[in-house]
């Protein structure tokens, strides 16, 4: 994505050392930090990596994925050991459950590793990794020509401008480049359409009203952010043409597990017969789950829930606590949204009615999602 005069990637490898043996480290883009801080971050060791994962400087599934696998990389440059790179492994698959592109990466870079010589896996692991990041732009772009056809058939005899909702970040900073659930919206925006977002501030990280909304901003699409509650009540008033949200998992059957509130809009959408559509790359899908009961929902610290992060008007950031201290709080971070409530599944094969996601398993490669 282009920011200032710059093309961007949300991670990347850098050459740390040259001589005989190359050495690499990964860059970032600090995630907690935006949209009041641009800043880039280096990491050397796949404990750093890890942190990184679960301090959500880096996050959004795809991108979760793509940065396992550069820890796994990271982590055949510490040591190419089937002990050292199983470690890493393990590492990394607790570092978020919820998003199975993080397994799927993990898995594949440990398939790729195994089978070839201990002096060969760090140079098989980077380029693996590579190809994981490459590949998720390019699904990301097809997502977004498929999702361009839906809004384009939506926008058919409509005066005035197409209004998307969309809930959390799934946008180009939760993916290598160009997102999931607003690839469509670059694209319609990139043809020519008047598209406008509205932006869920997405509570309790705000992960819309800070990253969705800056990201369409750099982009110059037109956006209002609206507090979680408010999209019922838009989509009453006719202001909401469709929905369209990303993926942290999906099941088979169509059910879509992502950031919670997700379900809400749903209801909410069903109800006022206003089309929900999910993107879903091939790496979201999970082959092995039959029921969507059995996501793990990841837990996060209640304190995100009590204390709200900004930037004070001394331009410093700071946190001010909402709730009455000794409050009780929980803090589920995802919810499934039933694949009845799903209109339509993005995919970059197209798009599928919920009950026939599981016919993509004929067009994909084996070795790659076994
Ligand atoms: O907790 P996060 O910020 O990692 O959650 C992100 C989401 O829920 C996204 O909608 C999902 O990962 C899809 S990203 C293309």
């Amino acid at each position: 994505m282009n920011i200032g005069q710059q093309l961007f990637r949300t991670i990347w490898p850098l050459v740390r050392e040259k001589g005989e043996h190359t050495a690499y480290c990964v860059a970032i883009i600090d995630q907690t930090v935006l949209p009041h801080e641009w800043r880039i971050i280096t990491l050397d060791s796949v404990e750093q990596m890890v942190d990184a994962i679960r301090r959500m400087q880096v996050r959004g599934a795809p991108l979760i994925g793509a940065a396992a696998a550069y820890g796994m990389a990271l982590a055949s440059q510490e040591s190419p050991s089937e002990q050292h790179l199983q470690a890493a492994a393990s590492r990394l698959l607790a570092s978020r459950p919820t998003a199975v592109n993080l397994r799927w990466a993990v898995e594949r870079m440990m398939r790729t590793l195994l089978v070839v010589p201990e002096a060969q896996r760090c140079e098989y692991a980077w380029r693996e990794a590579d190809c994981i990041a490459d590949e998720d732009v390019r699904i990301n772009q097809a997502i977004g020509q498929h999702g361009l056809a839906l809004l384009q058939r939506l926008a058919v005899g409509k005066p005035g401008r197409l209004n998307v909702l969309t809930h959390c970040n799934a946008g180009w900073l939760a993916t290598v480049d160009w997102g999931t659930a607003l690839a469509p919206v670059y694209a319609a925006f990139d043809a020519g359409m008047d598209v406008h977002v509205w932006v869920d501030e997405t509570r309790p990280r705000n992960q819309g009203a800070s990253l969705t909304a800056w990201e369409l901003q750099q982009h110059g699409v037109p956006y209002t952010i609206v507090c979680d509650n408010a999209g019922g009540h838009l989509m009453q008033h006719g202001k909401v043409d469709c929905v369209i949200v990303g993926a942290d998992r999906a099941t088979c059957a169509g059910d879509i597990c992502n950031k919670i509130g997700t379900y809400l809009k749903a209801l909410a959408a069903a109800d006022n017969g206003v089309p929900f559509y999910a993107a879903v790359p091939t790496p979201t899908i999970d082959w092995q789950i039959a029921d969507a009961k059995d996501i793990p929902i990841e837990e996060r610290d209640v304190d995100e829930v009590h204390i709200v992060a900004g930037r004070a008007e001394n331009g410093c950031m700071t946190s001010v606590r909402v709730t009455p201290e000794g409050s009780a709080a929980a803090n589920p971070a995802f919810d499934v949204t039933p694949a009845r409530l799903v209109t339509s599944i993005i995919t970059e094969h197209g798009c599928y009615a919920p009950g026939r996601l599981s016919d993509i398993l004929q067009l994909v490669d084996p070795a790659i999602h076994p």
